[in-house]
Formats: structure tokens, sequence, C-alpha cells
């Protein structure tokens, strides 16, 4: 398969790897499916059976791995193919001989086992599978046992109330569990008493039920036991004599009857002794054929079966022997009950246990949500004061800017005023410039009317002297008195200028002209 890697330096790495990828391929390939059965399997106890197990869609699985398995068991394998063949050491003991794999099938991906002589051992669940492709399907077998006696239908009594006649069956050797019905002439169901099931150490059942037949019902009766997953059936009829529930009904006690009835009712007697006798002894030959250890037989032969079966039937089973055996089982059973209620003890002090625990863990848990809630209430408080503060806040805010809005508007009146009181003082300002200017303008007016003035005054004055002085020329000799004239001139010239104040007015430019 990997003739290369004799030559290569040999490297586990490289042998694993080169593995995973034949497995990949192998995954990759293998998109099918293992399919088994959709239903269980049944198969008598003795018989051969297969158990359908197949590859979907089909390929030749003839190279690869292949195993039935039962994992109730140990060792598990019922059979195992490997390497082309089958693989006999790893079997399990109990099924050595007995299994076989339709090889010429594993070509067609059919994988099933065919099983021989089925032991009611051989009951459980199957799986075959591909264990190195993790594929695999699961088949169920049902062992039913083959030992099934039919019914035996006995008279157990009479109904005085009802007028009716108590009628038992029975019916044993079975396996899986029966059922028992009571059915009339008509094929009817008649309600009957609860089916009692036993199960006797060969594992098989035994099931007996109770009816009480009235004369309405039709007098043929059937019992029948049926076991509906191995489809098996056994029933038996009765014809009850219609004159046979008159007696009933008339007379207290079966001691007193008619001939007819009587000698009815010791045929019946017979009967059902026959039938007890014969079934009795069928029942013997299937218990003494069966194992009760299923493991004993495996490797005997079946030869030695038969003459150990002979022997045994040829050995009366005594009443002493089955008290022993009672005995045994009881004793058994009681210790049974003993590990059960030391397992019981355990049980209960474990969930005593647990219970505590649970508690603390309860009380823990209590405490905790406590705390929590301790913590909610706190933050709640703390969220109450937060918002409080901050509406004495916002009001706060509130306040000071309306104290501000306030102030401003203050503000604005004050800078108004101020500006008014500006514009005023600007005004007042001009006006005293403006009458500074006029005083200005009035001071040189004045000054320059003084000074014309005061060149009239001397031009006046000039005048005067010129006059004085024509006059002195004119008056020389009285130059005395003329002297004493002019030395107190200062009165007069005031007078003079008094005076010619108005004149000056008009004449200054004939005096101005005339100079
Ligand atoms: C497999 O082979 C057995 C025996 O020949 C046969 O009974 C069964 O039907 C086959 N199953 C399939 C799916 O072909
Ligand atoms: C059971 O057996 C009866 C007759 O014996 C047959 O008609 C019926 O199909 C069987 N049923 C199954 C599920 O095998």
């Amino acid at each position: 398969m990997l003739p290369q890697i004799d030559g290569l330096s040999f490297s586990p790495v490289k042998v694993f790897s080169i593995l995973i990828f034949h497995l990949l391929i192998h995954l990759n390939k293998a998109d099918s499916q293992v399919v088994g059965p959709h239903q269980p399997v049944a198969a008598l106890v003795d018989d051969d059976v297969i158990l359908p197990c197949h590859v979907e869609p089909a390929e030749d699985v003839t190279a690869q791995i292949l195993e039935w398995t039962r994992s109730d068991l140990n060792p598990r394998f019922v059979h195992v193919w490997r390497s082309g063949q089958d693989l006999v050491n790893t079997r399990n003991p109990s099924y050595r001989g007995r299994t076989s794999l339709f090889i010429n099938e594993l070509k067609h991906g059919n994988i099933s086992l065919k099983l021989s002589r089925v032991k009611l051992s051989d009951e459980g669940t199957y799986k075959c599978s591909f264990p190195l492709m993790k594929k695999k399907s699961f088949v169920k077998l049902v062992v039913a046992s083959d030992a099934a006696t039919s019914p035996v239908i006995s008279l157990s009594g009479i109904d005085k109330n009802r007028g009716g006649v108590v009628l038992q069956c029975e019916s044993a050797g079975w396996y899986p569990e029966p059922e028992l019905l009571w059915l009339d002439g008509e094929g009817n169901l008649l309600s009957a008493g609860p089916t009692e099931t036993l199960r006797g150490p060969d594992d098989l059942y035994t099931v007996s039920s109770r009816v009480t037949v009235e004369e309405r019902h039709s007098n043929s009766i059937t019992c029948r036991v049926q076991q509906r997953n191995t489809n098996q059936s056994r029933e038996t009829h009765i014809h009850v004599p219609e004159d046979f529930f008159d007696i009933t009904s008339s007379s207290p006690s079966v001691t007193d009857t008619s001939p007819v009835s009587l000698a009815l009712c010791i045929l019946l007697l017979i009967l059902s002794v026959v039938f007890l006798l014969r079934r009795k002894k069928k029942h013997l030959m299937r218990t003494k054929r069966r194992p009760k250890d299923q493991t004993e037989d495996v490797q005997v032969s079946t030869e030695e079966d038969r003459e150990k079966e002979q022997f045994n039937m040829k050995l009366p089973i005594t009443s002493r022997q089955q008290l022993q055996e009672e005995q045994q089982r009881r004793e058994d059973a009681e210790n049974t009950l003993g590990d059960l209620q030391n397992d019981k003890e355990k049980l209960e002090n474990e969930l005593q246990d647990e219970k505590k625990r649970n508690e603390d863990q309860e009380a823990k848990l209590k405490e905790l949500e406590k705390k929590n809630t301790e913590i909610i209430n706190q933050l709640q408080q703390e969220k109450e004061t937060l918002e409080e503060l901050k509406k004495q806040l916002e009001t706060k805010n509130q306040e000071l800017s309306d104290s501000i809005s306030e102030l401003n508007r203050e503000k604005r009146i004050k800078e108004s005023e101020i500006n008014t009181m500006r514009n005023q003082l600007e005004s007042n300002k001009q006006e005293m410039m403006k009458s500074e200017r006029e005083k200005d303008e009035i001071i040189t007016e004045l000054r320059q009317t003084i000074l014309t003035l005061e060149s009239k005054v001397s031009l006046q004055e000039e005048k005067q002297k010129k006059e004085e002085t024509e006059k002195k020329v004119q008056t020389l000799p009285i130059k005395s008195e003329k002297i004493s004239h002019i030395n107190s001139p200062s009165k007069q010239k005031k007078k003079r200028l008094k005076e010619p104040q108005k004149e000056v007015k008009g004449q200054p430019k004939n005096e101005c002209c005339a100079f």
C-alpha cells in the first residue's frame, strides 16, 4: 500500500498523515449510509435468522473492516470482518460457530448477518458498523419461544348470582409476553378478569385468565393467546351446552344435578385433566431442553445436548428439589432486597445532603437578593437626592440668570442715562464754546471800537491842538489867559468827548476826509 516509505527516512508523522489522507479519501468516497431494517426482526428459538444491513448506495465493502456488535455483551463482538476474512478470536464465545456473512454479497454492499440456532439470549440490539468510517446502523432482534402451548380451558366454578359458569384459560411457554383474549361465537371480545402472568425460571411466560360466561353469550367460547411482535397465536374453543346454564341457575350446587349435566360435568373434567396432563408433559420437555444458563451450552455439541435432554427427561423432579430451589431463590431475593435497602439508605443520605446543600444555596441566594434590594434602595435614594440637588441648582441658576438680566437691564438704563448726560454735556460744551466765541467776538469788537474811539479822540485832540495853536497864533497878546485854559483841559476834554460821541458816528468820514 505504501511502497515509497521504505526508501524514505521513516517518519511517524509522514505515515500518520498518509493514513489520514487515505482515511479522508475513504470518507469522501463513502458518502454512503449504513441501513438497517425499520422494524425489529423476530425469530423463533432454534430457528436461523438473517439480520439485514446494507450500504446505500451499494459499493464493494470486501476490503473494509466491518463489525457486528452488541454493546450489552463483553466482549461485544458478534462477528468481525477484516482484511477480507472473518476474525474469529475476538468474537463473543456465545456466538461461536453460529454467525456468518454472505461473502458473495459484500461486493454489493450487503453486510447482512446470518445467525443460526437462535437462543433466547440472542435477543437484543445489534450494531452493524464500519468502525473506521464511523458509520453504523442498528438491528433489533426479538426471539420468540417455540414452546408455547395451546390454551387449556377448564371449568373453574359457577357464578350463581349471574347465572353463569366461570371458565379459566391458561397457556404456557411464551416468549415474549403474550396477551390473552376471550371471544364469543361471533368473535366479539368478552370482558374478562385481569390476565395473570407468571415468569418461570426458563424465562418463559405462563398466562391465565377467568371469564364468566352467561347464557346470553353464544355457547361457543374461544380463548386466544397471541404475541404480536412475533406474529404467534394459539387458540382453543369450547362449547358450553345450553341446558348447562339452566342447571347452574336452578340448582345451588353441582352435586344434585340431572344425570345429563352431571355426565357433561364429568366429561369436562376429564377433558381438562387430559389437557392439563398433555400440557404439563409438553412444558416439561421444553423446560428441560431449554438451558437455564445460556452461556453454558455454547461449546456443547448438539448430540450431547440431545443425550442430556433424554437423561433429564428420565429424571423426575421431586417436590423436595423444587422446595430447595424455591428456598434458594428466596434467599437470593432476600439478599438482593438487603442490598437494595442499603442502596436506598445510601441514596436517601445523598438526597438529604443534596437537600441541605440546596437549602444553603437558597439561603445564600436570598441573602444576595436582600443585599441587591438594599443596594437598589440606596441607589434610588441617592438618585432622589441628586435630583433634588439638580432642582436646587436649576432654581439657583434661574435666579442668577434673572438677576443677571436685571443687572443687564439696569446697566443698559444707566448707559443710556450716561449717554444722554454725555450728550447734554457735549451740547453744553458746544454752547459754552459758542458763547466764548461770541464773547471773544464782542471783545474784539469792543477793542476795535475802543481803538477807533481812541484814534478819534486823538484826532479830536490833534484838531483841538491845531485850533488852539491857530487861536494862539491869532491871539498872541492874550497869551497868559489862554495858558490857564490849557492847564485844565482834562475836564473839558471829557466834556467834549461825551458831547461829540454822537457826532463822531455821523462825522468821522468828514473829519477823516477833511484830514
Ligand atoms: C442481502 O443478502 C441476503 C442473503 O442473500 C438477502 O436475503 C438480502 O435480501 C440481501 N439484502 C439486500 C439489501 O440486498
Ligand atoms: C402474521 O401471520 C399472518 C398469518 O399467519 C399473516 O397473514 C400476517 O401477514 C403476518 N403478519 C406479520 C406482521 O408478519
